[in-house]
Order: structure tokens, then sequence, then C-alpha cells
């Protein structure tokens, strides 16, 4: 079988170190590897329209600004397939079938659904398309024959409820579509990244995010207003890791270069843990340490994304092209599944035979 990543993001705002370290790091070096047979980016902006749907502008412009991250990140359209999910309107019709195949029911069981609903106050005036996108993500899957599916710890519910409408896609219509596979980040820390105030999740109405696009300022100022253990309030005390949000970045960000380079007094990240649960670290040195990492990591990142900056027309070609290509891919899904359905009435003379021969000559 073939192998077929698939992956997209919500063009709601730039993307940050969250975004990078729960997938995109790991996108690049998968295109690199050459496994893939073929690999698909989608910005989803018909996603993003669900929860967006008074505020279309901030959609259009977000588009750019995830597509400059992208290439920012070292995503490369000569290896990936990348496109705007409002452009392939297969997408919208295949939804439609698979919506016969989900009951409501299940859609209230998904669990990042449910707390979205919350967290956007959507309990009362709750958008049909909003409550039904995870129908809409198993199109943006299935349609490309995604296999390989490289997405945060929250879109694990999305891939299940995907993975039951194929299997009753498959059952009821015969063998046409495919079951994804989520692959999730390498370790708990990227898995999860937490905002700059320790909480749970990085957002932008909570104002806790380090962009890829933060100016180094921006990002030394961050980091020294980050969370760590409130108890650990004089050097000598010790002082606890878990919760730390500033070792938790280290855990998702620093490598063994990066003692080499900035803290050679320290073995590893193990070594300087050891050391701060001890007692007689600062965070003081930990931050800076953290800060000298960040920075070594976002700088080549910024400065691509300020060289693409200046080639915008390249970057709607290459988002045409893109959508071009995944709308063929899109429709070849879509033909298999309209024949399975039998709902492909004109596509030969079956149909019209068939019913002459039932109501006779
Ligand atoms: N729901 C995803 C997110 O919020 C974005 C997305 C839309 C997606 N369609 C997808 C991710 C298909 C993977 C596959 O990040």
């Amino acid at each position: 079988m073939e192998k077929i990543m698939l992956t997209g993001d919500r063009p709601t705002g730039r993307l940050h170190v969250g975004h990078y370290v729960g997938s995109l790091r790991r996108r690049v070096e998968l295109q690199d590897m050459g496994e893939f047979d073929k690999i698909f980016i989608m910005i989803a902006d018909a996603q993003a329209l669900t929860d967006n749907s008074d505020t279309p502008q901030k959609v259009r412009d977000n588009i750019m600004e995830v597509a400059l991250d992208y290439f920012a990140c070292g995503i490369d359209p000569e290896k990936v397939t990348i496109f705007i999910q409002s452009q392939i309107p297969q997408l919208t019709e295949l939804s439609f079938y698979f919506m016969n195949l989900v009951t409501v029911a299940r859609l209230q069981r998904n669990p990042t659904v449910k707390t979205e609903i919350q967290m956007r106050n959507f309990e009362k005036s709750l958008p049909v398309g909003f409550f039904t996108y995870p129908i809409s993500q198993a199109a943006d899957i299935t349609a490309f024959m995604g296999n390989v599916v490289p997405v945060g710890e929250d879109q694990l519910p999305m891939l299940e409820q995907t993975k039951e409408i194929v299997r009753k896609f498959n059952a009821v219509y015969g063998d046409v579509l495919v079951e994804p596979e989520i692959l999730l980040p390498e370790n708990s820390a990227c898995l999860r990244l937490p905002g700059i105030d320790g909480k749970a999740k990085m957002s932008k109405s909570l104002g806790n995010c380090i962009y890829l696009s933060d100016e180094p300022e921006e990002i030394q100022a961050k980091v020294m207003r980050m969370f760590t253990d409130p108890g650990h309030l004089r050097v000598e005390d010790p002082g606890k890791i878990e919760g730390n949000t500033v070792f938790t970045y280290l855990d998702a960000f620093s490598r063994s270069a990066h003692f080499v380079e900035f803290l050679p007094e320290y073995a590893d990240l193990d070594a300087l843990k050891e050391h701060y649960q001890k007692g007689g670290l600062g965070d003081m040195k930990v931050k800076r340490f953290l800060n000298a990492v960040l920075q070594a990591e976002l700088k080549p990142i910024r400065e691509r994304r300020k060289a693409f900056q200046k080639k915008i027309p390249y970057i709607c070609e290459v988002l045409e092209t893109g959508s071009r290509e995944a709308e063929r891919v899109a429709q070849d899904t879509l033909d298999k599944v309209k024949r399975a359905m039998q709902i492909n009435y004109f596509e030969n003379d079956d149909f019209v035979n068939s019913q002459v021969e039932r109501f006779g000559k």
C-alpha cells in the first residue's frame, strides 16, 4: 500500500512553537526522509470558518500567515502538495455522504468537540457546521487516502471518528476507503506544549504563545516571564521539574549540542534537572539557557519567513497549483465513492440499461 501523509492547520492565527514541536518539525523530517509516496498539507479554511463565520477577512489573511510559517519551517513544495481546503469542493460532497454514517449522539461524545464547544460558549448557539466538523475532517483525510496523519493529541478523537466512518463506509458500500493512523509527537512535552503561563494549552486568546515569527526580544521577554515552580523561592531551595514550564520547553527543544554550546558545565538535561531538584540552581540560569536554545532554534525559521514575505506571489502560485493537484486526487476518490454508493448514474450505460430491463422493452 502507498504511504500517504495528510495533515492540516486552521488558518486562525500565526503558528506558534506548540505547532512546531507538536507537528511541523516532524512533517519536515518526514518530508526529507522521502519515505512517503505522497504528502498533503492542507490549510483548513473551511474548518476555520465553522467557528469564524463572521470574520472572513481574518481567515483570508491567516491563509498567508500559515503558508509563510510552513515555508519558514522548511516545508518544500517540491515534495509536498500544499493546498487550501475550500478550493476542493469534492471534500464538501464527501462530507455530505459521510453524514449519513454518523449519529448525532456519536458527535456529541467527541471529547475535543465537547471542550471546544465550552471554550467558545457555543452551548446555546452551536453552529451545525462546527458540530459536524469531525465528519468534514474524515473527508479531508480519506479524500487523499491518507494513512498517516501527524497531528497533536487533541486530534485523536477526530482520527477515531474517521476510522469509524471508514469502517462503516467499507462495510456498507465495499472496500474503498483507507483507515488512517495518527502519528503523535515523540515525547509528552511535544504532545501538549503548555503556554508560557503554564496553562494547559497555548492559545492566542490567552496571550501565552511564543510565535514562530516572534522577534528575539519578544522571545526573551516571554521566556523571562515563564511560569516555573512557585515553591522555588531562593536559589538554594530544591525545585520541582514536574509542571515547571521552563523544563517542559527544554524537554521539547533542547539537544545535546545546545549543552555543548550554551551550558557546557552540564552534561545533559538530566544533569540540569538533577541539580535543580537538589537545590542550588536558580530559575534565571535555566531561563537564560532556554532563551539561548529557543533563539538558536527560531532564528533560521524567522529569517526564512522574512525572505518568503518578499515572495508572496510565488506562495500564492504554490497554493493554487497545490489546490489544483489536490482537487484531481479528491475527484478520483469521489468517483470511487460514488461508484460504490451506486450514484454514478451517467458514468456508463449500466443505469439506463438496468432500468430499461426493469420496466421491460
Ligand atoms: N482540526 C485540525 C486542527 O485544528 C485541522 C485539520 C483539518 C486537520 N482537517 C484536518 C488535521 C485533517 C489533520 C487532518 O489542527
